[in-house]
């Protein structure tokens, strides 16, 4: 969606894939849907060195709401959980340098039961822009899904007409699963800044993989219509959860980093291992997922085991036009390490003079390589590893024979 906004994939937290649902706050003061839960999330971004990385948005997700709209039909904040309203939660967040991220569905009820924007779409954007939200994720369970062509670029121009720049992330093609023939992401990229394609994520390798298999499998489709403002959202990063190890980790972040994907996590950043909060902090990482030429990487050479993404990415020569790259290296299997072997130019890095290759997740620097060199590396089960090439002509060769 072309309305300034998202130009770099959106970063932040999200609470659905740690917290659901939750709404015993009696039984579970410090994991229930509150405001409380939003807040202190916001501090450990701030003070933990998250938001200094990148990692703005805090996100709303479903089970904020009252169950019914008050009399003028506007929508309402459950009055237990948030009891000083959505407005002062935002607040909490601009005043510490975030922006607040808020949830709806397009259809007659949420996914969790609770009203919908369905025949609210033009009062419930002026909410949001009332209450000065910064994004909406727009969900949608409960709606005839031929309806969905209609009501997702309604609510954008209704979004739109509040004034309020507000990042709009669509659950559209999610639900077309099964009618692959109904989605145009290039119908869907005028209208939405964002959209989820698939199942929702949870704390397992196995989730992890299904969703990279059906980027893989889709990656022709993806590719061409993913850019600034436009992005394909393989959903929340579940790094830091039970389940998740530090080679899963390291995997996901790669990935999703080599994708240009959303980097929206959903953990617990009160309770989070060293190891993890590295992970996502790493800055060179980030620094390819938030590369400002916003390229989807492709998988360029597949095994059963092992997967070869690579990503072109800035800077670029300007004198021969020859890109960096990032390359990830993906292994799929959950008991063997895998040795990986490939002459660089066969995956398309070209430039005559080489490129300076560095190890992303170690910060090593590996050395010079030549088109026609050879490139080896060791990967961990359900591990990645990842690196940088930059052509010669632009690297720093300091350090280097
Ligand atoms: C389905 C979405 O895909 C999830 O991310 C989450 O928002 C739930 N609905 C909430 O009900």
């Amino acid at each position: 969606l072309d309305n300034g906004l998202a130009r770099t994939p959106p970063m932040g937290w999200m609470s659905w894939t740690a917290f659901y649902c939750e709404m015993d706050c009696e039984k579970h003061p410090h994991s229930c849907i509150n405001e409380q839960l939003y807040m202190d999330m916001a501090d450990r971004m701030s003070a933990d060195g998250y938001l200094a990385v990148g990692y703005k948005g805090v996100h709303v997700d479903d089970c904020w709401m009252d169950r019914q709209r008050d009399g003028q039909g506007r929508l309402l904040s459950d009055p237990q959980r948030f009891p000083s309203g959505m407005k002062s939660l935002a607040k909490y967040m601009h005043d510490k340098g975030l922006t607040f991220g808020i949830y709806e569905d397009y259809g007659t009820k949420t996914c969790a039961g609770f009203p919908g924007s369905y025949g609210f779409l033009q009062m419930d954007a002026q909410t949001f822009a009332d209450w000065d939200v910064d994004y909406l994720k727009l969900d949608g369970c409960n709606i005839n899904l031929d309806l969905m062509p209609v009501g997702y670029p309604e609510m954008g121009r209704a979004l739109n007409a509040t004034g309020r720049p507000i990042v709009y992330s669509c659950s559209w093609p999610a639900y077309l699963i099964n009618q692959p023939q109904k989605v145009d992401y290039n119908v869907i990229g005028e209208s939405c800044n964002l959209w989820r394609n698939f199942d929702d994520i949870n704390s397992s390798w196995k989730s992890i993989m299904s969703i990279i298999s059906y980027y893989d499998h889709m990656q022709d489709k993806h590719i061409p219509t993913h850019g600034p403002g436009k992005w394909h959202d393989p959903d929340m990063l579940v790094i830091g959860n039970a389940g998740i190890t530090p080679d899963m980790a390291r995997a996901q972040m790669t990935i999703w980093c080599i994708w240009s994907a959303p980097l929206i996590m959903s953990n617990d950043l009160r309770n989070i291992a060293p190891v993890f909060k590295e992970i996502l902090q790493n800055r060179a990482v980030i620094a390819v997922d938030q590369d400002p030429l916003g390229k989807m990487g492709r998988l360029v050479a597949n095994t059963t085991d092992v997967g070869v993404y690579i990503k072109a990415m800035t800077p670029v020569d300007p004198q021969s036009g020859d890109f960096s790259y990032s390359i990830g290296i993906l292994n799929r299997n959950a008991v063997n390490r895998n040795s990986v072997e490939f002459v660089l130019g066969r995956l398309g890095l070209n430039s005559p003079g080489g490129y300076r290759i560095d190890d992303l997740w170690s910060g090593q620097l590996v050395g010079v390589f030549k088109p026609t060199d050879n490139f080896q590396t060791i990967v961990n089960p359900t591990g990645a590893n990842m690196f940088k090439a930059t052509p010669v002509a632009l690297a720093d060769l300091k350090g280097l024979r």
